[in-house]
C-alpha cells in the first residue's frame, strides 16, 4: 500500500515548485543554503520539465535532474517529483498536432504555452507513460524522492476537446454509460427538437451550434471529459505504484476556484493517496480570508477529513488578475496557518525562485526579484520557523460543526443556458451560505449529496438544482432520523439527466420540505423585495421570488411586496426527529444570518455570537492533542475565551481563560489534556 502522506517527511511541509532548469547551477548552491536558512522541507521539482529530460524522442537527459536530487536530499530537503506530462515537448506536437485540443467552436490550440493536451490522443497517452516510465524507473528509489506529483492541475487550461479523436471516444463512454443508442435518446430526451439518433456514428460532442444544445447532451460530455482526465491520471499513477512502491502519489487540484470548475474531485479525491491543493487569493472586492477558509474546507472533505496539503498558494501578489495587490505585512503567514488549520500538513508556494522571463515573472515568490534583504524574504524566514514549532499538529483532524451539501455536476447542469433568470448563480449561493455560516464562527465540512449526514446536527443546501432521487431519499431520512436542514430555492429541480423530476417542483425535495412550489417568478436587475418574520423584522431580499404552497410546513417568513407577496418565503417542516427549513429568495450573507440563527437553535448548535467578526477559531484534535488555531484578521486586538487552559505554541506562552490576539496575528493553543 503506498504511503498517505510525504514519504519520510516528519515536520509539515513548508517549501514550494523549484524550477532550477531556469538557472545556471551556481545558483542551485544559493537555493539549497537559503532553503536551509528559511526550514524548507520539501520542494516540488520537474514539472514542467518534459523538453529538458527528454529533448529528443525516446532520448534522456537526466543528469542536471539527478544533480538537482542529490543536492537536495544532501541538504535534508524532501522532493515532490512531477511527471513533466502537462506540457510535451515541441518535437511531439510535430509529430503529432493532432494532439493539440481543438475548442467547441472548431478551433486547434497551438504550441508555445502549457496544457494544451487532447487526453483522448493515442499518441500522448503513449509518450506520457513513457516519460513517466523513465522517471519511476530512475527516481523511484532515490532516497530524496517523497512524492509523486502527476501533472499539474488537470482541467486547466483546457478541460474539455471537442476533435474527432475525442467524438470517438466519446461514443464508447456512452455505451458504457447507457448501454444502447436507445437509452441515449431516452436520457438526453432527443424527442425534443427532433435529435433522435439512430446510431452512436451519429453523435458527436456537443460542438458550435445555432442555439441551444442539447443540455443532456453537455452535461454528459462534462462528465466524459472529467473521466477521460481521470483515466489518464490513472495510468500514470498506476505506473509509478508498480516502479515506485510505497510512494505516495498525488495531482494538484483547484477545488473551490469556480473558474475551474471541470472535475468532480468527489471522484478524483478517491483515486490519489494524497489530497493536494492550490489556492490563490481573488481579488474581487470579497473577505479573501473566507473564501480561502471555505477552499480549505473543501479540500478537507475531498479528502474525506483526512489530513491533506497545501501544494501552491502565493508569498504574496499573483500575476494573472486584472490586479494583483501584493498581500500585507502578516498576510502570508494568516493565509497559510489558516489552510493548516483546516487540515493541511504544511503551506507549499509557487514557486521558490521568481523568475526573470517567461510568462510568470511578476508572480511573487519564495525569493523574490528584491532578493534576501526584503519583507517577503523575512516573512519566508518567520513562517518556515513557524510551521517548524507547529510539528507536532501532523496527523490530527479539524473538528467540523456543520455541513453543506457540495456537488460539481449539479453545478455543470444549472449552469446550461436557458434559466430562470441569469442573476441567480448557484456559486454565488454556496459562498453566501458559507459566509453566513463563518461569520458564526462555524466549521463547515462538505458532503456529496448521497453521502452519510448522520454525524452534522447541521446541513446547509444551497441551490442544489441537480438532485438525484437517492439523494433526495438521503436528505429525507437525514431530516427524519434528527437533523436541521436548510434548502435554498432552486434546488431539487431535475435528475442526474437535467430531466424535471416529475410533478410540482421540487420533485426531489417536495416531501422533506413539506410544499411544492407552483411558479416561481425572478425580480428584474435591481429589484428587490422584503419578507417579514416572526418577530416583525423585516429582511431585504432580490433575485428570485417564488409562489410556496405549504404541504405541511409552517410559514415563518412572508413575502411583504412583490409578485409573491402574502405568501410563504421561508418555512419550516418538521418530519420526524428534524426540521427542514426552505428559503425560497435571495438572501445576502448578513440576512440569511438571520434564518440560520434560527435554524442553528433547531439544531443545538451553540451561539458563538461573542467571538470577534473576521476572528477565526477552528480546531485539529487527534492522538498528540487538542489544538485551538486563532487567527485574527482584523487590525485591532482581539480576546477570546478559552474552554481549557494550555500553552501556546507560536509564543510558548501559558494560556488560560482568555486569549489576547494582536492585530493580524495568529496563535496556536495546545490545550491541556
Ligand atoms: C497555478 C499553477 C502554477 C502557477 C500558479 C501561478 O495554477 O499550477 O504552475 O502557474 O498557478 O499562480
Amino acid at each position: 500500500m503506498p504511503e498517505t502522506t510525504p514519504h519520510g517527511l516528519r515536520r509539515l511541509a513548508f517549501g514550494g515548485d523549484y524550477n532550477p532548469e531556469q538557472w545556471p547551477e551556481s545558483v542551485w548552491q544559493e537555493d539549497v543554503r537559503l532553503m536551509r536558512e528559511a526550514g524548507v522541507t520539501m520542494v516540488s521539482v520537474g514539472i514542467f520539465s518534459w523538453a529538458l529530460l527528454e529533448p529528443e524522442p525516446g532520448s534522456y537527459t537526466f543528469g542536471w535532474l539527478d544533480r538537482v536530487l542529490d543536492l537536495l536530499h544532501a541538504n535534508g530537503i524532501r522532493v515532490d517529483l512531477g511527471t513533466p506530462t502537462v506540457a510535451p515537448p515541441a518535437w511531439f506536437y510535430r509529430a503529432h498536432p493532432e494532439a493539440l485540443p481543438v475548442t467547441r467552436e472548431g478551433v486547434r490550440y497551438a504550441f508555445g504555452s502549457r496544457g494544451a493536451i487532447c487526453h483522448s490522443s493515442p499518441a500522448y497517452r503513449e509518450a506520457a507513460a513513457r516519460i513517466t516510465t523513465e522517471l519511476a524507473r530512475r527516481y523511484g528509489t532515490h532516497p530524496a524522492l517523497a512524492l509523486w506529483h502527476v501533472h499539474n492541475e488537470y482541467g486547466v487550461p483546457v478541460s474539455a476537446c471537442y476533435c474527432d479523436t475525442c467524438a470517438a471516444h466519446f461514443r464508447r463512454w456512452l455505451d458504457t454509460a447507457h448501454g444502447s443508442v436507445e437509452a441515449v435518446n431516452d436520457a438526453w430526451g432527443t424527442a425534443f427538437w427532433g435529435q433522435r439518433y439512430a446510431s452512436y456514428e451519429e453523435i458527436d460532442p456537443p460542438r458550435l451550434t445555432p442555439t441551444v444544445g442539447n443540455p443532456a447532451q453537455q452535461l454528459d460530455y462534462r462528465r466524459f471529459a472529467d473521466a477521460t482526465l481521470r483515466e489518464n491520471f490513472v495510468r500514470e499513477r498506476d505506473i509509478l505504484h508498480r516502479l515506485a512502491p510505497g510512494i505516495p502519489v498525488t495531482t494538484n487540484f483547484m477545488t473551490a476556484l469556480s473558474q475551474c470548475d471541470s472535475l468532480d474531485y468527489w471522484s478524483w479525491g478517491r483515486e490519489v493517496d494524497l489530497v493536494t491543493n492550490d489556492h490563490y487569493l481573488i481579488t474581487d472586492g470579497r473577505r479573501t480570508h473566507v473564501n480561502l477558509a471555505m477552499a480549505a474546507d473543501l479540500t478537507r472533505s475531498v479528502a474525506g477529513g483526512a489530513p491533506w496539503l497545501l501544494l501552491e498558494h502565493s508569498t504574496s501578489g499573483v500575476s494573472w488578475q486584472p490586479r494583483n495587490p501584493a498581500k500585507r505585512p502578516g498576510e502570508m503567514a494568516r493565509n497559510s496557518l489558516a489552510h493548516v488549520a483546516r487540515g493541511s500538513e504544511g503551506a507549499m508556494f509557487f514557486q521558490w525562485r521568481q523568475s526573470r522571463r517567461g510568462a510568470e515573472k511578476f508572480h511573487s515568490s519564495m525569493v523574490p526579484h528584491a532578493g534576501t534583504d526584503s519583507r517577503i524574504w523575512r516573512e519566508v524566514v518567520a513562517l518556515g520557523a513557524d510551521l517548524g514549532t507547529l510539528a507536532e499538529v501532523r496527523g490530527t483532524r479539524t473538528v467540523p460543526d456543520a455541513a453543506m451539501v457540495w456537488d460539481w455536476q449539479s453545478w455543470w447542469a444549472q449552469g446550461l443556458e436557458w434559466r430562470p433568470s441569469e442573476d441567480h448563480d448557484a456559486r454565488e449561493r454556496a459562498d453566501s451560505f458559507y459566509e453566513s455560516l463563518y461569520d458564526r464562527h462555524l466549521t463547515v465540512d462538505f458532503a456529496h449529496p448521497e453521502a452519510d449526514l448522520s454525524a452534522y446536527p447541521l446541513v446547509v443546501v444551497p441551490a442544489l438544482y441537480l438532485v438525484t432521487e437517492a439523494a433526495g431519499l438521503n436528505l429525507r431520512s437525514y431530516v427524519e432520523n434528527g437533523g436541521t436542514l436548510v434548502v435554498s430555492y432552486f434546488s431539487g429541480i431535475v435528475d442526474e439527466h437535467d430531466a424535471v423530476h416529475p410533478g410540482a417542483y421540487p420533485g426531489a425535495l417536495r416531501d422533506v420540505l413539506g410544499l411544492t412550489v407552483e411558479e416561481w417568478s425572478p425580480l428584474g436587475a435591481g429589484e428587490s423585495v422584503r419578507i417579514t418574520g416572526p418577530a416583525g423584522d423585516s429582511l431585504p431580499a432580490d433575485v428570485w421570488t417564488e409562489f410556496v404552497v405549504p404541504r405541511g410546513a409552517e410559514t415563518v417568513w412572508t413575502y411583504a411586496d412583490g409578485p409573491a407577496v402574502g405568501r410563504p418565503a421561508v418555512t419550516r417542516h418538521r418530519l420526524g426527529r428534524g426540521t427542514a427549513w426552505y428559503v425560497s429568495t435571495r438572501l445576502d450573507a448578513t440576512a440569511l444570518d438571520t434564518v440560520l440563527r434560527a435554524a442553528c437553535e433547531d439544531a443545538g448548535i451553540d451561539s458563538r455570537d461573542t467571538l470577534p467578526r473576521d476572528v477565526e477559531v477552528v480546531r485539529r484534535s487527534g492522538e498528540s492533542g487538542d489544538y485551538l488555531f486563532v487567527l485574527n484578521h482584523t487590525a485591532d486586538e482581539a480576546k477570546v475565551p478559552l474552554d481549557a487552559p494550555g500553552t501556546e505554541l507560536l509564543g510558548g506562552e501559558r494560556a488560560d481563560g482568555q486569549l489576547a490576539v494582536p492585530a493580524g496575528a495568529v496563535r496556536v493553543v495546545r490545550l491541556d489534556a
